[in-house]
Protein backbone atom coordinates (compact mmCIF):
# COMPACT_ATOMS: atom_id res chain seq x y z
CA UNK A 1 0.00 0.00 0.00
CA UNK A 2 2.65 2.41 1.36
CA UNK A 3 5.11 1.86 -2.25
CA UNK A 4 1.78 2.29 -3.84
CA UNK A 5 1.50 6.07 -3.01
CA UNK A 6 4.89 6.56 -3.29
CA UNK A 7 4.73 5.41 -7.04
CA UNK A 8 1.42 7.69 -7.79
CA UNK A 9 3.77 10.25 -6.20
CA UNK A 10 6.28 10.05 -8.97
CA UNK A 11 4.23 9.51 -11.19
CA UNK A 12 2.36 13.00 -10.30
CA UNK A 13 5.77 14.69 -10.04
CA UNK A 14 6.38 13.25 -13.42
CA UNK A 15 3.44 14.35 -14.80
CA UNK A 16 3.56 17.56 -13.45
CA UNK A 17 6.65 17.94 -14.92
CA UNK A 18 5.75 16.94 -18.49
CA UNK A 19 3.19 19.14 -18.72
CA UNK A 20 5.76 22.16 -17.97
CA UNK A 21 8.38 20.86 -20.29
CA UNK A 22 5.82 20.19 -23.00
CA UNK A 23 4.59 23.66 -23.91
CA UNK A 24 7.91 25.32 -23.14
CA UNK A 25 9.32 22.88 -26.05
CA UNK A 26 6.45 23.24 -28.17
CA UNK A 27 7.46 27.24 -27.83
CA UNK A 28 10.72 26.23 -29.16
CA UNK A 29 9.61 24.34 -32.23
CA UNK A 30 7.05 27.05 -33.09
CA UNK A 31 9.52 29.43 -33.78
CA UNK A 32 11.61 27.32 -36.13
CA UNK A 33 11.00 28.59 -40.03
CA UNK A 34 8.37 26.50 -41.46
CA UNK A 35 9.71 26.37 -45.23
CA UNK A 36 7.04 25.82 -48.27
CA UNK A 37 8.34 24.24 -51.00
CA UNK A 38 6.74 26.38 -54.15
CA UNK A 39 5.01 24.31 -56.99
CA UNK A 40 5.36 25.68 -60.61
CA UNK A 41 2.29 27.18 -61.51
CA UNK A 42 -0.39 24.88 -63.37
CA UNK A 43 -2.95 26.95 -64.12
CA UNK A 44 -1.51 28.78 -67.39
CA UNK A 45 -3.98 31.84 -66.90
CA UNK A 46 -1.56 32.75 -64.01
CA UNK A 47 -0.08 35.88 -64.63
CA UNK A 48 3.65 35.44 -65.15
CA UNK A 49 5.57 38.46 -63.43
CA UNK A 50 8.93 37.07 -63.14
CA UNK A 51 11.67 38.27 -65.34
CA UNK A 52 9.60 39.97 -67.69
CA UNK A 53 11.36 40.60 -71.12
CA UNK A 54 10.57 43.85 -73.06
CA UNK A 55 11.29 42.09 -76.31
CA UNK A 56 8.58 39.23 -75.84
CA UNK A 57 5.76 40.77 -73.24
CA UNK A 58 6.16 44.63 -73.44
CA UNK A 59 6.71 45.82 -76.85
CA UNK A 60 3.86 43.78 -78.28
CA UNK A 61 1.16 44.42 -75.60
CA UNK A 62 2.76 48.62 -75.88
CA UNK A 63 2.31 47.70 -80.14
CA UNK A 64 -1.00 46.44 -79.43
CA UNK A 65 -2.87 48.73 -77.86
CA UNK A 66 -0.83 52.08 -77.11
CA UNK A 67 1.56 52.73 -80.47
CA UNK A 68 -1.33 54.40 -82.88
CA UNK A 69 -1.49 57.27 -80.87
CA UNK A 70 1.94 57.67 -79.54
CA UNK A 71 4.23 57.33 -82.63
CA UNK A 72 7.22 59.19 -84.12
CA UNK A 73 4.02 60.69 -86.35
CA UNK A 74 1.40 60.80 -84.13
CA UNK A 75 2.70 61.39 -80.63
CA UNK A 76 -0.39 62.33 -78.39
CA UNK A 77 0.91 64.53 -75.08
CA UNK A 78 3.77 64.66 -76.90
CA UNK A 79 4.35 60.83 -76.07
CA UNK A 80 6.16 58.70 -78.52
CA UNK A 81 6.13 54.61 -77.68
CA UNK A 82 8.06 53.17 -80.74
CA UNK A 83 11.04 51.18 -79.52
CA UNK A 84 12.74 50.67 -76.54
CA UNK A 85 14.75 54.13 -76.03
CA UNK A 86 11.23 56.03 -75.96
CA UNK A 87 9.52 53.06 -74.04
CA UNK A 88 12.58 53.56 -71.29
CA UNK A 89 12.38 57.07 -70.72
CA UNK A 90 8.76 57.04 -69.76
CA UNK A 91 9.23 53.70 -67.87
CA UNK A 92 11.91 55.22 -65.81
CA UNK A 93 10.10 58.54 -65.57
CA UNK A 94 7.02 57.48 -64.38
CA UNK A 95 4.55 58.12 -66.46
CA UNK A 96 4.29 55.02 -68.14
CA UNK A 97 3.12 53.22 -64.92
CA UNK A 98 1.19 56.68 -63.72
CA UNK A 99 -0.69 56.28 -67.17
CA UNK A 100 -2.12 53.22 -67.25
CA UNK A 101 -3.44 53.41 -63.76
CA UNK A 102 -5.15 56.51 -64.93
CA UNK A 103 -6.43 58.11 -68.60
CA UNK A 104 -4.65 54.85 -70.47
CA UNK A 105 -6.28 52.32 -68.20
CA UNK A 106 -8.94 51.12 -70.63
CA UNK A 107 -6.87 50.79 -73.30
CA UNK A 108 -5.51 47.49 -72.24
CA UNK A 109 -8.45 45.57 -73.39
CA UNK A 110 -9.63 41.57 -73.69
CA UNK A 111 -8.67 38.55 -71.88
CA UNK A 112 -5.58 39.09 -69.54
CA UNK A 113 -5.79 42.68 -69.79
CA UNK A 114 -5.14 42.90 -65.73
CA UNK A 115 -1.78 40.63 -66.39
CA UNK A 116 -0.48 43.08 -69.20
CA UNK A 117 -0.26 45.51 -67.04
CA UNK A 118 1.08 43.70 -63.58
CA UNK A 119 3.61 42.50 -66.23
CA UNK A 120 4.62 46.22 -67.61
CA UNK A 121 4.41 47.33 -63.75
CA UNK A 122 6.83 44.16 -63.25
CA UNK A 123 8.88 45.03 -65.97
CA UNK A 124 9.29 48.57 -64.81
CA UNK A 125 10.00 47.49 -60.88
CA UNK A 126 12.72 44.96 -62.52
CA UNK A 127 14.54 47.97 -64.23
CA UNK A 128 12.83 48.46 -67.56
CA UNK A 129 15.34 46.64 -69.17
CA UNK A 130 15.85 46.08 -72.85
CA UNK A 131 15.79 42.58 -72.57
C1 LIG B 1 -6.66 56.64 -78.93
C2 LIG B 1 -5.40 57.25 -78.65
C3 LIG B 1 -4.57 56.76 -77.48
C4 LIG B 1 -4.23 55.48 -77.16
C5 LIG B 1 -4.64 54.20 -77.83
C6 LIG B 1 -3.35 55.57 -76.02
N1 LIG B 1 -3.17 56.87 -75.66
FE1 LIG B 1 -1.93 57.57 -74.24
N2 LIG B 1 -2.60 59.42 -74.54
C7 LIG B 1 -3.53 59.80 -75.49
C8 LIG B 1 -3.90 61.19 -75.26
C9 LIG B 1 -4.93 61.98 -76.08
C10 LIG B 1 -3.14 61.64 -74.16
C11 LIG B 1 -3.16 63.01 -73.48
C12 LIG B 1 -4.38 63.14 -72.61
C13 LIG B 1 -4.33 62.30 -71.38
O1 LIG B 1 -3.30 62.25 -70.69
O2 LIG B 1 -5.36 61.68 -71.09
C14 LIG B 1 -2.31 60.53 -73.76
C15 LIG B 1 -1.38 60.57 -72.73
C16 LIG B 1 -0.50 59.55 -72.44
C17 LIG B 1 0.63 59.67 -71.55
C18 LIG B 1 1.09 60.90 -70.84
C19 LIG B 1 0.42 60.98 -69.48
C20 LIG B 1 1.12 61.99 -68.62
O3 LIG B 1 2.00 61.57 -67.86
O4 LIG B 1 0.81 63.18 -68.75
C21 LIG B 1 1.23 58.46 -71.51
C22 LIG B 1 2.49 58.07 -70.73
C23 LIG B 1 0.43 57.58 -72.33
N3 LIG B 1 -0.60 58.28 -72.90
C24 LIG B 1 0.68 56.21 -72.47
C25 LIG B 1 -0.18 55.37 -73.15
C26 LIG B 1 -0.09 53.94 -73.08
C27 LIG B 1 0.91 53.19 -72.25
C28 LIG B 1 -1.08 53.46 -73.87
C29 LIG B 1 -1.43 52.04 -74.14
C30 LIG B 1 -1.82 51.27 -73.01
C31 LIG B 1 -1.77 54.58 -74.46
N4 LIG B 1 -1.21 55.72 -73.97
C32 LIG B 1 -2.80 54.49 -75.37
C33 LIG B 1 -4.04 59.00 -76.47
C34 LIG B 1 -3.92 57.63 -76.52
Amino acid sequence: MKSNLKQNNILRSMIVALMLVLPALMLITSCEKVEYVTAEPIDPNLCDTTNVSYAEVIEPVLVEFCIECHNSGRSDAGVNLEGYDNVQTYALNGRLKSSMLGTMNSYVKGEGADCKKQQIFAWIEQGAQNN
